[in-house]
């Protein structure tokens, strides 16, 4: 980029509603990358686009710019690979237990996972939770380790589209995040980086998600979709309902003991209705099934006959994690009091606000407000009960793990303050909201 005068130009076409050329944006995004467009710029530019929104063909172009910041991993020798992502929510757990359901069914599953920020989890912080878990792999020891095992669930690389990296930062510094063009650029250069055939993409749609209705979330699929064929990556997205955390547990530890009582088929029903759709689609784009319908069958097979926990342990032994704590997950890190919540009367759960939820356990400790702040794995929520469950008086409808801090006492109200309740009957909330997929 021509020094600073260049990269002004296309801030303030982008802001006056213009169009920029593919040279241009990459120029703007490899000169970001190396340094010469400042932070300060770069945030005025991904501003104009929350604003202004971006074409099918920047939205490429930025993409494409965006892979080109960094290393590809060829990962062509392992036949059809597959990743899954989601675009994150509160209490998601799928990773951990469909990936390795998915592996456990001969499909090799490559799968670079990022940290929570804000009220949404990460994977890597939820696997942290289990001592020695190493989440850093190389490149040489990702490549390595989905040959002997063929499952790797690790952290993004720095070389595998640095700018993506860079971007996100700012963008969550700075009140940019929620933009389609930019999200769907962001979550497809990693996936294109990372060198997979096919992805199974889980939009979450919800209080709980960046997409808060059905027609955005449709819009981001669509737009990652075409990404996805643009770069020859065969994309599957599932819309699903993000109005209520997912499953029954909320923070790090008490995410892991979940994702291991549903990899025994014992997990809660939308969890285990989440894996079940992923995991088939997974394993139809992975070459490995002719069909959804067979799909489903083996995942269930794999779960039945314990072959999904074992991958599991596989995978926890091979990235350094104490396997015995996913034999006995009492062993995971355990807060040290626990708050329970009990109705005040009976009557139905009307609503359990996903984000309330979400942000509760940002204060508990087991989310980070900033990038790089520490977290506690011990702390979090677990529901007993869900939208359209029954609860009797004085009954149970949630545990607040705590770790014995001030701010516990508002994280516990804001928990009692997400649910919403009612006399009548409430039907339970659909989890699969719809399918956008390349083929
Ligand atoms: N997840 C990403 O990887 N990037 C975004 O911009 C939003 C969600």
């Amino acid at each position: 980029m021509n020094g600073t005068i260049r990269a002004i130009e296309l801030i303030e076409r982008k802001r006056d509603g213009g169009k920029l050329s593919a040279d241009e944006i990459s120029a703007l995004v490899l000169g970001y990358t190396v340094g010469d467009v400042p932070d300060y710029q770069m945030a005025a530019f991904c501003m104009a686009v929350v604003w202004r929104g971006m074409n099918a063909a920047e939205t490429a172009a930025l993409t494409a710019a965006m892979v080109r910041s960094g290393e590809r991993l060829d990962l062509s020798r392992f036949g059809h690979v597959v990743d899954k992502h989601s675009t994150g929510g509160v209490g998601d757990k799928t990773t951990l237990v469909v990936a390795p359901l998915v592996a456990a069914c001969g499909a090799s599953v490559s799968k670079m996972s990022g940290r929570g920020l804000g009220f949404s989890g990460g994977t890597l912080d939820k696997l942290e939770s289990i001592k020695g878990y190493r989440v850093d792999l190389t490149n040489a020891e990702f490549l390595a380790q989905l040959e002997r095992i063929g499952i790797v669930v690790s952290g993004q690389t720095a070389d595998l589209a640095p700018a993506d990296g860079k971007m996100y930062a700012l963008r969550d510094a700075t009140g940019t995040i929620p933009a389609i063009p930019l999200i769907a650029s962001s979550v497809m250069s990693k996936k294109i980086a990372a060198g997979a055939d096919a992805v199974v993409l889980d939009v979450k749609v919800g209080s709980g998600a960046f997409m808060k209705d059905l027609r955005s979330a449709r819009e981001l699929a669509r737009a990652m979709v075409a990404i996805g064929v643009a770069h020859g990556l065969d994309v599957t997205c599932e819309l699903t309902d993000m109005e209520q955390p997912l499953g029954r547990a909320v923070g790090n530890s008490l995410e892991i003991a979940e994702a291991i009582t549903a990899l025994h088929g014992a997990g809660p029903a939308d969890l285990a209705q989440l894996t079940r759709v992923a995991g088939a689609e997974m394993l139809v784009r992975a070459r490995r099934v002719r069909d959804t319908k067979s799909g489903l069958a083996r995942i269930d097979a794999a779960i039945a006959s314990g072959a999904g926990f074992a991958k599991f342990r596989e995978l926890v032994a091979a990235q350094g994690g104490d396997v015995s704590m996913v034999d006995d997950p009492t062993k995971l890190p355990r807060a040290p009091h626990v708050q329970t919540l009990r109705a005040p009367r009976t009557s139905y759960v009307a609503a359990i606000a996903a984000d309330r939820v979400g942000i509760a356990s940002v204060h508990l400790g087991a989310g980070r407000e900033k990038k790089g702040e520490p977290i506690d794995h011990r702390t979090g929520i677990v529901l007993h009960a869900k939208v359209g469950d029954r609860v009797e008086r004085g009954q149970p409808y949630a545990d607040v793990h705590v770790a014995g801090k001030p701010a516990d006492a508002d994280a516990i109200a804001m928990v009692r303050d997400a649910f919403r309740w009612s006399a009548r009957k409430v039907p339970p909330r659909r989890l699969i909201l719809g399918r956008i997929a390349s083929r």
